[in-house]
């Protein structure tokens, strides 16, 4: 099955699209539909996306110009690719692979085929991620044991949970906890200095992590004003919140309770985590 997979959809004949997208959609797959090449394109950038279904043929950039942007974008170079093509010809064929499509196939799509292709793909685009990521926790707990504070990473990540589940905030959790398990990884190179996390975030950025992950850890001790922000992601500023209030309780609450107490004063915690909080740091 295709549970949580997020499929991107270049389609400009709807009929093909709903096709496809019902059949993955009941695999379990969330898909994203656009008719236009130049918007699938924009799309792609700026989601994050496990494999995209393209068309050759469409308004605005064709398929081919989509694969070869996204092959040169540093972000995208590696997203998995299946064209659809009602013309399949040899020379469509080869500068599709050319391009580095992962999968060309003809129209009428074979359902039952494509889904297992998907699968395949997703499949393996998620074990490297893995894979990265793993190699990155230990960077982090190598990290994490030069300054002589092993674990912090982790209890961050659990009080993310606990406040999270307080603020029912569920869609970018897989975000939270990774941003969590990595958000001081730049101490290593820049000691105590505030721009541990801009730092953080372009290691995890060379290694392939997504953009919410990459942002989460960039602004994690940053004052933003919610305005601005709210402008990129309404919901993602919120896990934002989540885990700058989780690193505080940390590095600040835990140590001082006063300062927990003072906070609840002058209303800067808002009522839900009140409790939340003052389980994780014992106080009475
Ligand atoms: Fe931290
Ligand atoms: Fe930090």
């Amino acid at each position: 099955m295709l549970a949580g997979t997020k499929v991107l959809i270049a389609e400009d004949d709807p009929n093909s699209a709903r096709l496809i997208s019902d059949y993955l959609a009941a695999k379990g797959a969330q898909i994203t539909w656009k008719k236009d090449g130049s918007e699938a394109l924009e799309e792609a950038q700026a989601g994050n996306y496990d494999l995209l279904i393209l068309d050759l043929r469409l308004p605005g950039k064709n398929g081919f110009v989509v694969a070869r942007e996204i092959r040169n974008d540093e972000h995208l170079f590696d997203l998995p690719i299946i064209v659809t093509s009602a013309f399949p010809d040899e020379q469509n064929l080869l500068l599709s692979y050319q391009l580095g499509v992962n999968l060309f196939l003809s129209k009428p799509v074979n359902l039952k085929k494509l889904f297992l292709h998907v699968k395949s793909l997703v499949t393996r685009k998620h074990k490297l991620e893995n894979k990265m990521l793993e190699a990155l926790y230990r960077l982090n707990n190598f990290c994490e044991e030069k300054l002589n504070r092993p674990g912090h990473a982790a209890r961050v990540e659990n009080n993310c949970l606990a406040l999270a589940a307080a603020c029912k905030l569920e869609k970018h959790m897989a975000s939270l906890r990774v941003a969590a398990r990595l958000h001081d990884l730049g101490l290593i190179f820049t000691g105590n200095s505030s721009e541990h996390g801009p730092v953080g975030a372009k290691i995890t950025r060379i290694f392939g992590v997504n953009q919410e992950i990459a942002y989460l850890i960039e602004k994690h001790h940053d004052n933003i004003t919610p305005v601005a922000e709210k402008r990129l992601d309404d919901m993602l500023y919120s896990y934002l919140e989540i885990l700058k209030l989780a690193e505080k309780i940390e590095e600040t609450y835990r140590n001082s309770i006063s300062c927990f107490y003072q906070d609840q004063d002058k209303g800067f915690l808002n009522p839900e985590v009140i409790p939340v909080i003052s389980k994780l740091i014992g106080a009475g």
